[in-house]
């Protein structure tokens, strides 16, 4: 079997599309017949919520199943893997607790590679074709862990007028992640949230198209109301109404990534 990817979805910006981008592309995958494992890189759960209720989001904080535990105790990450209703898609929770893991790496030894090091027996088992990680809107030593533990970066950006402000930002520090882990590349930018019907659309779509060294997918996510229905109810859009047009979007925007990736 060919090597598990590991993709991070990052972006500085709160509410720009991360998580509900992650647990989408990542359902949409293991719909396709892929072995997938999400992780859950914030503090805010909310790529845990995309799959269970808040007390079966609790029970993981509580039991010590949840990727907090494992990065404080340096442990491997396989014994806090939890299997969703999905063929195919495991998860690993996150907690509150990650609220307070900056701390917690601050004092470990070889702080930036803590996350690589406990994702490595996973990867050794190779029992993954992609590893998708959700990251908070943050840029600091966390983030940093996400990035050398990852093969690619794939930014999902609102398409709303502050959407592209601040871009330039995780652009410098993906530069900086690469003195640490040189292979790691941004496979581009996803447009989310996009409404047709307003100008700064178009806008957007023209200033990334004309970015140099920036690759926009070519799937657009519009906003769409069912992916609000969807979190709802604890599932992705994909698998909660797989006619939606945000289920065919995202989707579409699965396969890209990973004809993009094995290219
Ligand atoms: N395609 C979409 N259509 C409608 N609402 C969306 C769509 N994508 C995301 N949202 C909503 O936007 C908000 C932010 O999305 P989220 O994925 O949580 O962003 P982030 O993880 O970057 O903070 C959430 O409330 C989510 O339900
Ligand atoms: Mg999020």
């Amino acid at each position: 079997m060919s090597k598990t990817k590991v993709i991070a979805f990052a972006n500085n910006k709160g509410g720009s599309g991360k998580t509900t981008t992650c647990s989408n592309v990542g359902c949409a995958m293991a719909m396709q017949g892929k072995k997938v494992l999400l992780i859950d890189g914030d503090m805010q759960m909310n790529l845990t919520l995309s799959f269970f209720d808040e007390e079966e989001a609790l029970a993981f904080s509580e039991s010590g199943k949840n990727i907090y535990t494992a990065l404080k105790e340096e442990k491997d990450l396989t014994d806090f893997i939890v299997p969703t209703k999905y063929d195919g898609l495991d998860v690993i929770p996150s907690t509150s607790l990650m609220s307070s893991i900056e701390f917690d790496l601050f004092t470990k030894w070889q702080r930036e590679v803590v996350l690589k090091k406990c994702l490595a027996p996973v990867l050794a088992r190779g029992i993954y074709d992609y590893v998708l990680i959700d990251a908070p809107p943050t840029l600091g030593g966390w983030v940093m862990n996400v990035m050398v533990a990852s093969d690619f970066v794939i930014i999902p950006v609102e398409a709303s007028p502050w959407g592209l402000f601040g871009l330039a930002n995780i652009f410098d520090f993906v530069g900086h992640v690469k003195n640490i882990a040189p292979r790691l590349e941004i496979l581009g930018i996803a447009i989310t949230k996009a409404d047709e019907r307003k100008n700064y659309l178009k806008q957007t779509i023209e200033t990334l198209q004309e970015t140099e060294g920036v690759h926009l997918f070519g799937t657009y996510i519009r906003v769409d109301s069912a992916v609000e229905w969807a979190q709802d109810n604890s599932q992705p859009v994909v698998a909660y109404k797989k006619t939606s047009r945000s289920a065919t979007e995202y989707t579409a925007l699965a396969k890209e990534i990973m004809d993009n990736v094995n290219r």
